[in-house]
């Protein structure tokens, strides 16, 4: 690879690439200990009850068992939430306690822990434990919950509740002419990672542990366990170097990881358990949502009324939240909202984060409302956005600190050819298929999170960096390593990047597409501290070249650090380390987001998503032929791994438009399509041509100007298909997804 300054901006191949196509990347199920035993969990058969026994007779005849865990025999555990509190990502209630009671919650929850000699032993025996229960009927439907929906809970950490009422919405609305109200739901998803959750704990000996868990960063796991289990943290340590796929499903430590330590420390030896795909339901999703959106505007599109209000599905023993309709109070100007957010509880394990969540939704909803306005106004889609495009952040009434969305409006329709779309609906078509043309309008929240680094350079030139968040296949690892290979005017063969492992410097889980800016900024700053302190080393040699310089006045490249006014006075790498007495010289940093900015700046990432669509007539069958995203989301540290989130956002966005449908047995409460031959997932016929645009965005956030991009990629992209599916057909179908069913 060639020494390409600056390697921030370029499209650069993923620096642990290798290592995933050969297989040498290991996950959490891939690491081996001497003596490891395997483990199962056994599925609850009900949904809602208690069990009453549990028969291992048979299971402990199996060949291989070695123990069954169950909630009568196993090693003591906390009587409290408190400990399972120790979870970065919790929400409020009282957190799943796996393996604690007799009670059921959920289909699936694990009722037994299988210990044997082989993880197909483990397996099998799983397979002949049963019990008996006292069930009670499951209510898995959050339409059928809806009348006790409520919105009393306590905010969830981090999730801003609706901000209030401006101007009066109703009043507005009923005094229109022009208005409309329509309801929408998507269907519950789950995040489907091709990697399973799972968990190695390696036996230290003398009760030292080193766990390998899947996970989106490893203190998260790391506190819950210490916590609940009452380890002793300098005695445990967590790593996950990769990641394969997760969306949001491992932000919270799952029970793979508290079954799995469990029954490591009772034999005192290693113990992998690995969930099965059918497991992988029973754990976080994206909660089935009911909403409803209300607009009225004047004859020009000027919209004058905005009311949202959706019911969200959680669990019964926890309140989680998304920040469904907050979107709706921000995007589009306008004087009178009104949101309103409730929770339904049903008998399902607690919704997790995925892609994007709220927004996803909310915005889905919003964006296919402004498409109905659109068509009563008889208004191009887009014109009616720039009619009401938002100057400032009405929710919280301030500035953004950047919004490229105008561009992103302007170059993802000039490259789609917005302009040949003719406006009646069902007046496109190809052959035997009717065309559609639709478009819609994402927006993510750019956050960031305290983070830490440590930069160590070493005398043969090598520079290390590393983070203790995780690369959850979003190129983390790549954009750490061309951030410090532009610090040191390096080569970026020449720079490793270590991430996943609590013995690095503290980072919180990734998640909220806050890596980039967070951990990229923490190496900037740890790379800034090293190049002080090879600054100092060089000064202080005999005679130093630069022995009055400071930090303003030198370069560092080539190997050297030089005088900006006079090349010739400098000193190497190398020699300044020497200096320092040892083989290397190493440097920590932190980062944290700038307080001051952000009560003044609100900063948000923007999309414009332009869908065509090919439905045919007599099938009903819907092709997504070509997709747009233009993205304005601050500075692109690399176009090749950016464009990867774009493209799996639009494309995990066409699979909540047309296939994505967790479906639960009403009676039974329980997943039915729990595999990935039934939950029907885009597959690569699926998907044809998809541009992704990264408009310039100058953002004063952060000194990098990163925004993130891990989210951005799915917003409107399900209401920009479902868009051109009505341009297509003319018949609006409000409940994702768009299947046959619903079109013929
Ligand atoms: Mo993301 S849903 O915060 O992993």
């Amino acid at each position: 690879m060639s020494n390409v300054h600056p390697y921030v901006g370029r499209a650069h191949p993923r620096v642990d690439g290798a290592l995933k196509v050969t297989g040498r990347a290991k996950y959490a199920a891939e690491f081996f200990a001497d003596g490891m035993v395997y483990a199962a969990a056994v599925p609850s058969t009900i949904a809602k009850g208690r069990i009453v026994s549990i028969d291992l007779s048979t299971a402990k005849g199996a060949p291989g068992v070695i123990d069954i865990l169950t909630h009568e025999n196993r090693p003591e555990l906390p009587d409290s939430d408190k400990p399972y509190l120790n979870d970065m990502v919790a929400v409020p209630g009282s957190p799943f306690r796996p393996l604690y009671n007799d009670r059921i919650f959920y289909s699936g929850q694990a009722i037994a822990l299988v210990v044997a000699d082989t993880h197909e032993n483990a397996r099998h025996a799983a397979s002949l434990v049963t019990a008996t229960y006292e069930a009670k009927r499951p209510t898995v439907d959050v339409a059928e919950a809806r009348h006790e929906a409520y919105d009393t809970f306590e905010p969830r950490d981090g999730i801003p509740p609706p901000p209030p009422p401006r101007g009066d919405a109703e009043a507005t609305f009923k005094g229109s002419d022009i208005k409309l109200s329509e309801s929408y739901r998507v269907a519950p998803e789950h995040h489907n990672p091709m990697e399973l959750m799972a968990t190695t704990v390696v036996w230290e000996g003398d009760g030292a542990l080193t766990i390998h868990t899947k996970t989106q960063g490893v203190n998260n796991p790391k506190m819950y366990i210490c916590a609940v289990l009452g380890l002793d943290p300098d005695k445990v340590r967590v790593t996950s170097p990769f990641v394969g796929g997760a969306f949001g499903m491992a932000l919270r430590p799952h029970y793979d990881l508290l079954l799995a330590t469990m029954a490591a420390l009772k034999h005192e030896r290693s113990v992998r358990l690995v969930l099965t795909r059918g497991q992988m339901y029973t754990m976080g999703w994206r909660p089935d949502t009911l909403q409803t959106v209300s607009l009225s505007a004047q004859d020009d599109g000027t919209l004058t009324s905005i009311a949202h209000h959706a019911i969200q599905a959680t669990s019964r023993y926890e309140d989680y939240q998304e920040p469904t309709v907050n979107w709706s109070g921000l995007l589009y100007a306008c004087p009178n909202v009104t949101l309103k957010y409730e929770l339904a509880k049903i008998d399902v394990s607690t919704p997790s984060d995925m892609r994007a969540p709220g927004a996803a939704l909310g915005l889905y909803a919003l964006e296919v409302a402004m498409d109905e306005m659109s068509y009563r106004l008889g208004m191009n889609p887009l014109e009616l956005r720039l009619k009401n495009y938002a100057e400032k952040d009405q929710n919280d009434d301030k500035p953004f600190s950047s919004k490229e969305l105008k561009a992103a409006y302007e170059k993802g329709a000039e490259r789609f050819g917005w302009s040949n779309r003719s406006p009646e609906p069902r007046s496109m078509r190809d052959g035997k298929e009717l065309v559609g043309l639709g478009m819609a309008t994402g927006c993510w929240e750019a956050m960031m999170m305290p983070h830490s680094a440590c930069a160590t350079l070493s005398a043969d030139g090598k520079l290390k960096v590393a983070c203790g968040t995780a690369d959850i296949g979003t190129g983390t690892y790549t954009i750490l390593a061309q951030i410090a290979a532009d610090a040191f005017d390096l080569d970026i063969e020449d720079v490793t990047t270590e991430v996943g492992d609590t013995d690095l410097p503290m980072a919180p889980p990734e998640g909220g597409s806050w890596g980039a800016a967070s951990a990229g900024n923490a190496v900037r700053v740890a790379c800034a501290e090293l190049k002080k302190e090879l600054l100092t080393l060089a000064r202080g040699i005999d005679d130093s070249p630069l022995a009055n310089a400071s930090l303003d006045h030198v370069a560092f490249s080539n190997g050297r650090i030089s005088l900006v006014s006079d090349g010739e006075r400098s000193v190497s790498y190398a020699d300044a380390i020497a200096a320092s007495g040892g083989g290397e010289v190493k440097a920590e940093g932190s980062f944290a987001p700038d307080e001051e900015f952000a009560e003044k700046f609100a900063a948000f990432t923007h999309s414009a998503v332009f869908a065509e669509v090919r439905v045919d007539e007599q099938l009903g069958v819907v092709r997504v032929t070509h997709i747009v995203s233009a993205i304005a989301a601050g500075k692109i540290l690399n176009l090749a791994t950016a464009r990867s989130q774009i493209l799996g956002g639009v494309v995990m966005g066409m699979g909540m438009a047309l296939h994505e449908e967790t479906m639960w047995d009403k009676t039974l409460g329980r997943v039915v399509n729990a595999n990935l031959g039934e939950y029907h997932m885009p597959a690569h016929a699926d998907v044809q041509n998809i541009d992704v645009i990264f408009v310039e965005e100058d953002d004063k956030a952060n000194p990098l100007g990163i925004k993130g991009l891990g989210e951005i990629g799915i917003v409107g992209a399900a209401a920009a298909i479902a868009n051109a599916v009505f341009h297509a057909t003319g018949k609006r179908v409000r409940e994702l997804p768009i299947t046959i069913d619903k079109l013929l």
